[in-house]
């Protein structure tokens, strides 16, 4: 049994990496879990989760030439499919071969988390949503990544795929976040899973090359994610029905 979850938001920098590994390693107390970095234009999980030297990534997998497990690494209690940063590993990327190793992973592990893309503007960015079960949608509390955010849910929806719920992350005390939250969630199809705090360990921590739960285990940011991944109420499918949507995803048109 098997849920996926695609991590996104439309717009960038909002946190959906950070988010996937702290996810990642909160529901691992609970779940067997695997992570991959479905960002295959612009990926940087490696460096959220101490994976920056491996030799062989997802984008090696996406050019044919590996197995999915060779690039499957055990870390942080959880398994961690990094992609590899350079652009020529891009251009040999063929996001359809996604679908094949999304599916492979799907039938060996509880909980599957896609790191996805920014915007919605290419196949690679648009394919984790429409594999996925459900988003999680990370945003800011800035009319901006809402209103992308809308944007992504849009889209999720007319592929079948449904919102878990949305995080706030980076917010600032300063911000009346409950009220920004309350009128936020008269759009979303999902819940308020819960609001991250602007963090200096979140960024220390992506400096170490460390996942927050890693790094310091015990703060505001960290205890946050963890009542996402509390809040998150996981819907797991039978992974042999999961692994053949997965298969059979239609490769979308961007919007
Ligand atoms: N709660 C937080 N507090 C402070 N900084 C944060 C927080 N969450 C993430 N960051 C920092 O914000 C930057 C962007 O985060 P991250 O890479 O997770 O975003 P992203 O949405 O995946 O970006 P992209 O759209 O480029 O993929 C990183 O430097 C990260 O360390
Ligand atoms: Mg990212």
């Amino acid at each position: 049994m098997v849920e996926v979850f695609a991590v996104a938001s439309g717009k960038g920098g909002t946190g959906k990496t950070t988010s996937t590994v702290a996810l990642g390693m909160a529901l691992a107390d609970r779940y067997d879990v695997t992570v991959v970095d479905a960002d295959t234009g612009m990926a940087n999980l490696l460096f959220h989760a101490g994976l920056s030297d491996v030799e062989t990534t997802l984008h090696d997998v996406l050019a044919g030439d590996r197995p999915i497990g060779e690039a499957t690494y055990d870390r942080f209690g959880m398994r961690v499919v990094p992609c590899g940063t350079s652009l020529d590993g891009f251009r040999d990327a063929d996001p359809k071969r996604l679908r094949e190793a999304v599916a492979t992973l799907a039938t060996d592990t509880d909980v599957l988390l896609l790191d996805s893309p920014p915007a919605l503007d290419s196949r690679a960015a648009v394919l984790p949503i429409v594999m996925a079960d459900r988003i999680v949608v990370v945003l800011q509390p800035t009319i901006p990544a809402i209103s992308d955010g809308l944007k992504v849910q849009e889209y999720a929806s007319s592929y079948g795929t449904g919102v878990a719920g949305v995080l706030f992350n980076k917010v600032r005390p300063d911000e009346d976040i409950e009220g920004i939250a309350e009128k936020t969630e008269r759009y979303f199809d999902g819940p308020t899973l819960a609001t991250v705090p602007e963090s200096e360990q979140a960024r220390e921590a992506r400096r170490a090359g460390r996942p927050l739960l890693a790094h310091a285990p015990e703060c505001d940011a960290a205890g946050a994610f963890r009542r996402v991944a509390d809040g998150l109420s996981v819907q797991p499918v039978p992974s042999e029905t999961v692994a053949d949507r997965v298969r059979s995803a239609v490769i979308p048109e961007p919007p």
